[in-house]
């Protein structure tokens, strides 16, 4: 009897929880808190029964998780009045290239036998801070200079923000906010001989005429280097080896867009439709076993766990991490 308790008594306070009244007040102070204007009640109405659907998406998970039906739960975000379609135009961006010969040069020679339980380089202050791509599909931008970033901090010890607006501008190769990929833009810095830093060349979020200065220039590159695809190990010994990886993974889950905390597992997160780019900053194991990859969004911290997201490893390659994963060689 008792499970059947359980579920009644959550529906009950579900009910509660999405009376008319609540939920006017609720869409209220999430409109205030996330500053919105819509023209008219017309957007709005269609807005709101958006976020509605997603608030009740939400709850339904968050109670499923309290049972022990999933490892992760979902929250309300910034991301609320948008389907996930809508999520994927505005705010992904990375394109796949078309017949690019893709160099795996992480040899199994090189795979050691044993590598830590955990690495997170967020410790190691190898790690910028969280930033926000805005409605620009430049997520390969901030991929790709999160890794940079990564080797230079190794290199130098020194953090320092690099300009994904350069990227964004400058690399030929990708469309700017139209969508770009990692390698192009490894390959643009060092065929360029360097990328600015984000305080020389600042982010507008817009495309741009190409205004590459070598006086503000942060970082050069040598090269890239690919991760084998499906080959979830040599990504972890990528990230224990080298540093930080560029990656591409589906974000097209609504289950994605609410990510809140726990490690994330979608079975419908689709590994042969990876559109987004972010980048991994180590891999770890909780209490419960369940194993998982650090990963830093570009979509500001009000996502996700103060933007990170725990991305559940060796299960099956989830969401296509290891498929378009790279990194540069300064
Ligand atoms: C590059 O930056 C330097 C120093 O700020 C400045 O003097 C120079 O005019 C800039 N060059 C271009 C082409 O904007």
């Amino acid at each position: 009897m008792l499970p059947l308790v359980c579920v009644l008594l959550l529906a009950t306070s579900a009910l509660g929880r999405f009376d008319e009244s609540s939920l006017d007040a609720q869409w209220e102070e999430w409109k205030s808190t996330h500053r919105r204007e819509y023209n008219g009640l017309g957007e709005e109405g269609i807005r709101r029964a958006i976020w509605e659907k997603n608030m009740r998406m939400i709850e339904a998970h968050n109670e499923e998780a309290a049972l022990g039906i999933h490892s992760f739960e979902m929250g309300m975000n910034h991301l609320g009045d948008m389907t996930s379609e809508e999520v994927v135009e505005k705010m992904t961006g990375l394109q796949i290239p078309m017949n690019q010969e893709r160099s795996f040069t992480l040899a199994m020679d090189d795979m050691p036998s044993k590598i830590p339980k955990s690495v997170d380089y967020r410790k190691k202050g190898m790690v910028t801070s969280v930033k926000n791509q805005g409605s620009c599909g430049s997520c390969w931008a901030f991929s790709s200079a999160g890794a940079l970033e990564g080797q230079l901090a190794k290199q130098t010890g020194q953090l320092v923000d690099l300009s994904p607006q350069n990227l964004v501008d400058c690399v030929t190769e990708n469309d700017g906010c139209g969508g770009g990929y990692m390698t192009n833009a490894f390959q643009y810095v060092n065929e360029n001989g360097g990328i600015d830093s984000e305080a020389a060349y600042p982010y507008v979020g817009q495309d741009q005429s190409c205004r590459y200065n070598a006086s503000g220039m942060a970082a050069q590159c040598k090269g890239y280097k690919e991760i084998p695809v499906g080959n979830e190990r040599a990504l972890a010994v990528a990230l224990y080896k080298v540093g930080p990886v560029s990656v591409g993974i589906d974000a097209q889950q609504s289950s994605f867009q609410f990510y809140k905390h726990g490690v994330y597992y979608d079975p419908n997160c689709n590994k042969d439709d990876v559109n987004h780019a972010v980048l991994a900053v180590g891999y770890g194991v909780n209490t419960k076993g369940k194993k998982y990859w650090i990963v830093k969004n570009s979509w500001g911290e009000e996502w996700g766990n103060k933007g990170y997201i725990l991305m559940a490893r060796n299960r099956g390659n989830l969401c296509g991490i290891t498929n378009l994963a790279s990194y540069p060689i300064l």
